[in-house]
């Protein structure tokens, strides 16, 4: 069964992670910001955010990715502001400079790499030590858990639940999920502040893309339900994705 489109499931996160490099621009005084991608694949993310007006580098482990890397942000024009890089998370001060970046992405990689507290110490050790912001998003046990029980998969959904590592089986992709408590132990482990979580794709990976492609509004209405859901702990508990956004210690939060 297809799913809504990729860029309305991840629209939450494009919109806080926007809202977070504005308010870094003002506090370094930097239109242009050096931003690290690590496990950025082909630039789902990079690609946007060089688009901001940013200057991001790429590190994967992945050839493949990299080479689609290349190709994306040529064809958008923003090769001059893309840089991919082979390395990995746990040696990514081979391959980057320590304490060089206003802002890092971790999406979609704790899930894979052998320790996710070394992993994560390392993307967050890439920060500036005089400020910077930290953008974490990976796999939430809960949406896990409902996708396999609304699927008919009961047995899988229970040994989700009851696991460890958050996986419904052998055959599971997926190497490993988080509840939220778990994420923000991570973050917290790291000293950086958490400045805001939010459930990602608490519907639309439940709901068939027929119903959103057919529907006349129905992008944009799902878009906003998922916007409204995402703060709310009780949605959070159910997402497929979780997001937490951090800070080094001292930045000013958002205006209110
Ligand atoms: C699910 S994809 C996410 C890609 C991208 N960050 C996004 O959100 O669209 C996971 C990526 O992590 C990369 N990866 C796997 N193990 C890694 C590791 N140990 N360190 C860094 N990246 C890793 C993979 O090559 C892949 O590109």
């Amino acid at each position: 069964m297809s799913r809504p489109s990729a860029t309305l499931r991840t629209a939450v996160v494009r919109e806080v992670l926007q809202g977070a490099l504005e308010r870094r621009v003002k506090t370094s005084g930097r239109d242009t910001l050096e931003i690290l991608d690590t496990g950025g694949g082909t630039g789902n993310f990079a690609v946007p955010v060089a688009r901001l007006g940013h200057r991001v580098t790429v590190v994967d482990p992945s050839p493949n990715a990299l080479f689609g890397l290349e190709r994306r942000a040529a064809e958008a024009g923003l090769a001059g502001q893309v840089r991919g890089v082979q390395g990995d998370a746990s040696g990514l001060f081979d391959v980057v400079e320590r304490g060089g970046y206003d802002a890092v992405l971790c999406h979609g990689v704790l899930e894979y790499v052998d320790d996710p507290a070394e992993g994560l110490r390392n993307v967050v050790d890439a920060l500036r030590p005089e400020g910077g912001t930290l953008s974490l998003l990976a796999a939430g046990l809960g949406g896990a858990v409902l996708g396999r029980a609304l699927a008919g998969h009961f047995t899988e959904a229970r040994t989700a639940l009851g696991s460890d590592d958050g996986r419904w089986g052998e055959s599971d992709p997926m190497p490993r999920r988080f509840t939220a408590e778990q994420l923000r132990a991570l973050v917290g482990a790291t000293g950086l502040e958490i400045a805001a979580l939010h459930g990602v794709r608490v519907f639309s990976d439940l709901v068939p893309g027929a119903l959103v492609d057919t529907e006349p509004d129905a992008q944009e209405a799902l878009a906003r339900l998922e916007a409204a859901a995402a703060e709310s702990p009780a949605f959070q508990a159910v997402a497929s994705q979780l997001h937490v956004l951090a800070e080094t210690a001292g930045t000013p939060q958002k205006d209110h």
